[in-house]
C-alpha cells in the first residue's frame, strides 16, 4: 500500500491536515468554516454584551452606558442571562476547537520564562502549525475565565444562598477575571486586525491567502500545500 502511495506521489502529512476547512482554492485556503466563524462571532457579541451591561454595574463612571438597554435597572437584570448565553458559546467553542488546539511538545516555550528566548529562536517560527501556542494559550485562558466569570457570577446573582465570605471572594473573582479578560480581548483584537493584515478575513469570509498561510503558520502552509511542491 504504501509504495503505491509513493508512487502516486499521496502526501500523507497534506491529506491528514486537510479536513472540511484546510482546503487550498486557487490562491486562499479555507481557515475557518461557517460553524467555526458563527461560534466566535456569537462568542465575541455575548461577550461585548455582557461588558456594556456590566461596566454600568460596576461604577457610575459607566453609567451613562446603561441609557443603551433602558437604564441600570434594566442592565441589573439583563448582564447575568448575557452572561450565561456567553459561557455557553465560549463552552461551544471549547468544545469545537479543542482537537486543534492541542499544545504539542515543540510549543511548551510559549509557556514560562524562556518565552522570549523561544520565540527570538528563527528555527521555532518554522514549526508553527494551524495555531501557534499563543493562540492556543489565550483558547484555554479565555475558556477559564469565562468559567470562573460564570462561578463568580453565579453567588452575585444568588447571593443570599451563599455566606458572605463568599460573596466576598465572587465579587474580587469577578472583577479581576474581567479585568484580566478585557486586556487580553484588546490585545487579541489588536492582533486579528491591525497588526497582522489578512487575519480578520480568517474570520469573516473564512479564507486567508496562501502568502499569509507561509507567513505566520509555516507548518500548516507546508502541511496543506504538500511541503511546498505546489
Ligand atoms: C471584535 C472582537 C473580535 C475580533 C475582531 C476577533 C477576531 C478573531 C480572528 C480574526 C480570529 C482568527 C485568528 C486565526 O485564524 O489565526 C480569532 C480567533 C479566536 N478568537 Fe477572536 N475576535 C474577537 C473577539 C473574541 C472574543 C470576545 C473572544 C473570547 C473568548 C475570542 C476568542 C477567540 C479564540 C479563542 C480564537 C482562536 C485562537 C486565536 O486565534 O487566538 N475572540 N478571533
Amino acid at each position: 500500500m504504501s509504495s503505491v502511495k509513493r508512487q502516486i506521489g499521496f502526501d500523507e502529512a497534506a491529506f491528514d491536515a486537510r479536513t472540511a476547512e484546510n482546503v487550498v482554492v486557487g490562491g486562499e485556503i479555507v481557515r475557518h468554516r461557517l460553524s467555526s466563524r458563527v461560534i466566535h462571532w456569537t462568542v465575541a457579541n455575548t461577550f461585548f454584551l455582557c461588558l456594556l451591561t456590566g461596566l454600568p454595574i460596576w461604577t457610575p463612571v459607566f453609567g451613562w452606558l446603561g441609557n443603551l438597554f433602558g437604564g441600570l435597572s434594566v442592565c441589573r437584570i439583563l448582564h447575568p442571562y448575557f452572561g450565561v448565553a456567553f459561557f455557553l458559546a465560549s463552552l461551544t467553542m471549547f468544545v469545537h476547537w479543542s482537537r486543534e488546539m492541542k499544545m504539542t511538545r515543540e510549543e511548551r516555550g510559549w509557556v514560562g520564562p524562556r518565552l522570549l528566548a523561544y520565540l527570538r529562536d528563527a528555527e521555532n517560527h518554522e514549526k508553527i502549525g494551524k495555531y501557534n501556542g499563543g493562540q492556543k494559550v489565550f483558547f484555554y485562558t479565555s475558556f477559564l475565565a469565562s468559567l470562573g466569570l460564570l462561578a463568580s457570577g453565579i453567588v452575585g446573582w444568588f447571593p443570599l444562598s451563599f455566606p458572605q465570605g463568599v460573596r466576598i471572594a465572587a465579587i474580587i473573582v469577578h472583577d479581576v477575571t474581567f479585568v484580566l479578560f478585557l486586556v487580553s480581548i484588546v490585545f487579541h483584537i489588536y492582533l486579528a486586525t491591525t497588526a497582522e493584515p489578512g487575519t480578520f478575513n480568517a474570520m469573516t469570509r473564512g479564507t486567508v491567502s496562501k502568502a499569509w498561510a507561509r507567513i505566520h503558520h509555516p507548518k500548516w502552509y507546508r502541511e496543506l500545500l504538500g511541503n511546498g511542491k505546489r
